[in-house]
């Protein structure tokens, strides 16, 4: 028997002051998104913006509906315009931030897993990596360089 270990290492920054301009503009665009949130039922509203190859910007957010299963996350939304609209283009970076309105809203969340599932088929479409900007409306920022590095052990095109 062998024991195997994944590890991943990410960064945590104190403030949306402490990034570079590029990333804070885009969590400023995310953390305005959560504000277009569809999302009655939880109350969680959810912003995504992605920054394309090409300098220009995205943003999305959760659509919930009444059958809750219909109801879609904000990266997957995200995704999905991105693919759709600029398909010639691939995201560098996307921020993810929410604003939590039954509680706090000042600490990083991460992707759900069909959406860590989603991220990595796009990566593996676009054939290069993707960086996630994870913040609540204020505090920490967590950066990391890859989303595929949220799924290990992951299933994918490469196992087919
Ligand atoms: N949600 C997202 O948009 N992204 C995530 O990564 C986690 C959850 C949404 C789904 C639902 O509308 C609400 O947040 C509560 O789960």
């Amino acid at each position: 028997m062998s024991f195997k270990e994944y590890k991943f290492s990410y960064k945590e920054v104190d403030d949306v002051n402490l990034l570079p301009s590029e990333d804070a503009s885009l969590l400023d665009q995310a953390r305005k998104a959560t504000q277009q949130a569809y999302a009655p039922y939880s109350k969680f509203f959810v912003g995504a913006a992605a920054l394309l190859d090409n300098g220009q910007t995205i943003s999305a957010t959760n659509q919930e509906n009444a059958s809750f299963p219909a109801g879609l996350c904000a990266e997957r939304v995200l995704l999905s315009a991105a693919a759709s609209l600029y398909s010639n283009n691939k995201i560098k970076t996307i921020a993810i931030s929410y604003d939590n309105k039954n509680g706090e809203s000042n600490r990083p969340v991460s992707p759900c897993g069909i959406c860590r599932q989603s991220l990595l088929e796009y990566e593996g479409r676009i054939e290069q990596p993707v960086r996630l900007l994870l913040s609540g409306l204020t505090g920490k920022i967590i950066i990391i360089e890859s989303a595929s590095l949220l799924l290990p052990l992951s299933f994918s095109a490469k196992d087919m």
